[in-house]
C-alpha cells in the first residue's frame, strides 16, 4: 500500500474516483477517443495493415503500459494538478522546482490538442443528422466526397458544431469529479463499447469480415516502412493519451489503495480493443463496397457513408456509428480540459464554474484557428502546413513524445525508487521489469524518433 501524504495531503473523497472501475472508466474514456476510431484505422489502412498492428500492438505494451503507468504514479503520488504535483515529488525527490514545468507543459499539450480534438468531434456530431436524415442514401461516391468538401468549406456551421462539442464537455467538467467526470464514463464507456459490438456484429454481415481479419492480423512485413514503424509507436502514445497531463490529472483523483500496474493493464487492453474492434467494424464495410482501406483521414467520412448510403438498415447502423464516435471523442476531450481546469483551481483559487468559462473560452478562440484552416485560412501556412496540420504535427510529433519522455526521466531516474515501488506495491519483479523499462527501453526509443525527425539519422 502507498503513502501519497509524503508527498503532499491526499485529496477529499469528493475529489476522488469513487471506485476503481470508475477511475478504469475513466482514463478509458481518456484513452479511446478519435485515435481510435479515427485515426488507427486510417494509419493501418495507409500502412498496409498487419505488420503494422503488430508493430502497434509491441508498442502500447513494451512503452505504452510503463509510461502510462508512470503518469498515473505521479498524479497519484502528488495528488495535485499536474504542475503542482510535479512540484511537490521533485521536493520529495530533493531535485530541482523546474521540474514543474513537466507539468505546464502538460497542461498547456492538452489545452492546444482539445483546440483541434472539438473540431474533429464537431465533424463526428454533424454527421450523426446527416446520416440520419438519409442523406447518403443512394448517393454517388463522388457525391458523398463533394458533400465532406463542402461541410468543410462552410466555417459558420463547423463553428456551431465545434462549440456545441466544447459546451457539452465544459457541461460535464464543470460539475467536478464524482458528479460529472465519473458519472459521465460510468454512462457513456459501457454503451460506447455495446455500440461497437453492435457495429462489428453488423459489419459481419456484409460476408467480407473474413478479408478484414486477414488484413488486420496478417503481417506482410514487404508493406511495413520505417516512417510506418514511427507512426505506429506516434500513435501508441497518442491513443493511450500519454504525455498530456490527462492520465496524471485523472491519477490524482486515485485513491493510494488501488494498484496502478493492474488498472493501467486494463485501461491499455480496453483501449486496444476499442481499436482492433473498430477496425473489424469498419474494414469489413469498405472491403464489402470495393472502397480503398489506404483512403487517409476522410476514410470514416467519406469511404463509410458512400457504404451506408448502399448497405441495408445503413442509415440506422450509419448514424449510430457517428453516435458511437462522438461519445469516444467526448469522453476525451473530458480528460483534455480536466488538467487546465484543476491547475485554475487549485492554484488559482477559481470556481470550478470560472475555471471552465475561462478556460473553454481559450480553447473556443483557438479552436477558430483550425476551423479557418480548411476553408477561408487554408493558404496560411507555415511550411507547407496549414493551422491544424502544424498543430497537429506540433502536438502529436513532439508535444506528446516529449513529455512523456520527461515524465518517464523523472519517475526512472529523479523519483526515488523507494517512492516509486510504493506506488506501484512494492518492489517486486514486475516492479524491477517496468523500472527497466521505463530507465532504458523508453528514452532510448524516444530519443530514436526524435534524431530521426530532426534529420540527425535517418531509419
Ligand atoms: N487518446 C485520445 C484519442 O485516442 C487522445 C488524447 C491524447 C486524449 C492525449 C488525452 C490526452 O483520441
Amino acid at each position: 500500500m502507498s503513502n501519497s501524504a509524503n508527498a503532499s495531503t491526499s485529496r477529499a473523497p469528493a475529489q476522488q474516483w469513487s471506485t476503481r472501475i470508475s477511475f478504469i472508466l475513466a482514463a478509458a474514456g481518456a484513452a479511446v477517443g478519435l485515435g481510435n476510431i479515427w485515426k488507427f484505422p486510417y494509419v493501418a489502412g495507409e500502412n498496409g495493415g498487419g505488420a503494422f498492428v503488430l508493430v502497434y500492438l509491441f508498442c502500447i505494451a513494451l512503452l505504452g503500459v510503463p509510461m502510462l503507468m508512470a503518469e498515473v504514479l505521479i498524479g497519484r503520488r502528488g495528488q495535485q494538478n499536474p504542475v503542482n504535483s510535479m512540484a511537490s515529488l521533485a521536493r520529495e525527490a530533493g531535485a530541482k522546482p523546474a521540474w514543474k514545468n513537466v507539468g505546464r507543459l502538460g497542461v498547456v499539450t492538452g489545452f492546444l490538442l482539445l483546440s483541434f480534438y472539438v473540431v474533429v468531434a464537431g465533424w463526428a456530431l454533424a454527421y450523426i443528422p446527416i446520416t440520419a436524415t438519409g442523406t447518403f442514401v443512394g448517393l454517388q461516391p463522388q457525391e458523398v466526397g463533394q458533400m465532406f468538401d463542402g461541410h468543410l468549406q462552410q466555417p459558420l456551421p463547423l463553428i456551431g458544431w465545434s462549440t456545441l462539442v466544447l459546451l457539452l464537455t465544459l457541461g460535464i467538467v464543470g460539475r467536478g469529479v464524482r458528479k460529472g467526470l465519473e458519472k459521465a464514463a460510468n454512462l457513456l464507456m459501457p454503451l460506447l463499447f455495446v455500440f461497437l459490438l453492435i457495429l462489428v456484429g453488423y459489419a459481419s454481415t456484409t460476408g467480407h469480415f473474413g478479408e478484414a481479419v486477414e488484413f488486420m492480423f496478417k503481417p506482410d512485413f514487404d508493406k511495413l516502412t520505417a516512417s510506418g514503424v514511427l507512426i505506429a509507436l506516434g500513435h501508441a502514445f497518442f491513443t493511450l493519451s500519454i504525455g498530456g497531463g490527462a492520465m496524471m490529472i485523472y491519477g490524482s483523483y486515485l485513491s493510494p489503495q488501488v494498484s496502478i500496474a493492474r488498472t493501467s493493464i486494463l485501461v491499455a487492453i480496453l483501449d486496444t480493443a476499442a481499436a482492433l474492434l473498430a477496425g473489424l467494424a469498419i474494414f469489413p464495410i469498405v472491403f464489402a463496397y470495393g472502397l480503398e482501406p489506404g483512403g487517409g483521414p476522410g476514410l470514416i467520412f467519406v469511404t463509410l457513408p458512400i457504404a451506408f448510403g448502399q448497405m441495408p438498415l445503413g442509415t440506422l447502423f450509419g448514424t449510430l456509428f457517428f453516435l458511437m464516435l462522438s461519445v469516444a471523442a467526448l469522453t476525451s476531450a473530458f480528460s483534455l480540459i480536466e488538467p487546465a481546469i484543476a491547475w485554475l483551481t487549485e492554484k488559482r483559487l477559481m470556481s470550478r464554474f470560472k475555471a471552465s468559462v475561462l478556460g473553454g473560452s481559450g480553447i473556443w478562440l483557438l479552436s477558430l484557428g483550425t476551423v479557418f484552416s480548411f476553408n477561408i485560412g487554408a493558404d496560411w501556412t507555415l511550411a507547407g502546413k496549414t493551422f491544424f496540420e502544424s498543430l497537429d504535427y506540433l502536438i502529436s510529433g513532439w508535444m506528446l513524445p516529449l513529455g512523456g519522455l520527461l515524465m518517464a526521466l523523472f519517475t526512472a531516474w529523479v523519483m526515488k525508487p523507494e517512492a516509486t515501488a510504493e506506488e506501484l506495491g512494492g518492489d517486486s519483479a514486475a516492479y524491477r521489469l517496468w523500472l527497466v523499462l521505463i530507465r532504458f527501453l523508453v528514452p532510448v526509443v524516444i530519443m530514436v524518433i526524435f534524431l530521426q525527425a530532426i534529420g540527425v539519422i535517418t531509419l
